[in-house]
Formats: structure tokens, sequence, C-alpha cells
């Protein structure tokens, strides 16, 4: 799997959030209180709201436009709402985050 470095850990403030541009979309990329890191598309399953302006809250997000909440874990929309983001591998090495992108790596070979 090929990684591509997004910056580091200390670019994001505890439940806050960043999002990077890529060629498969915006990446939205969450710090959570407890210090993990995750990613998913910056794109709520509701109407498209920016992930990534949404309030980080355990392991979830509370979308900014109609407050859907989505889990940082496996993208799905959680209590009495349907849908779901893709959740993009993401790499932590001492503070370095990378992200593995399928069209970047297809490009690749
Ligand atoms: S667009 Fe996210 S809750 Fe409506």
């Amino acid at each position: 799997m090929t990684w591509f470095p997004i910056g580091n850990i200390a670019d994001i403030p505890l439940r806050g959030a960043r999002c990077v541009k890529t060629p498969e979309g915006k990446i939205a990329v969450f710090r959570t209180a407890e210090n993990e890191v995750f990613a998913i598309e910056d794109h709520c399953p509701h109407k498209g709201g920016p992930l990534s302006q949404g309030i980080v809250h355990a392991k979830a997000v509370t979308c900014p436009l109609h407050n859907w909440v989505i889990s940082l874990e496996t993208g799905k929309a959680l209590g009495a709402d349907e849908g779901a983001v893709r959740t993009i591998p993401l790499r932590n090495e001492d503070g370095l985050l990378s992200i593995a992108l399928e069209s970047l790596m297809a490009a690749a070979e």
C-alpha cells in the first residue's frame, strides 16, 4: 500500500479536524480528545455537509448542517439516521500522518 503524507498531528487541534484536498476529493482528518486520528470523506451522507467543520465528540463528529452524527471509526451515521461515508486508511508514525488513496495507488501502478 502506498501512503501519502498529509502533515503532523500537531497541525490538528484536539477535538478538531483538517480538510485535505486529494484527487479523490476532500478528506476530513480528525483528532479526538484521546489523541486518536481518523480520516473519512469530508462529505456528509445526508446532504454533503463539510464534516471537517463539525463538532468532534468521542469517536464521532456532528455535521454542522443538520446535526447528523457520523462515526469516525466506521463512517456510518449513528442513531436513527442511515447512510455512510468512506473511511480512509490513516497511519500515524510518531505524529506524522499519512493516508492511502486507491486512485493514486492505481495511477502509480
Ligand atoms: S448535510 Fe450533514 S446533516 Fe445534513
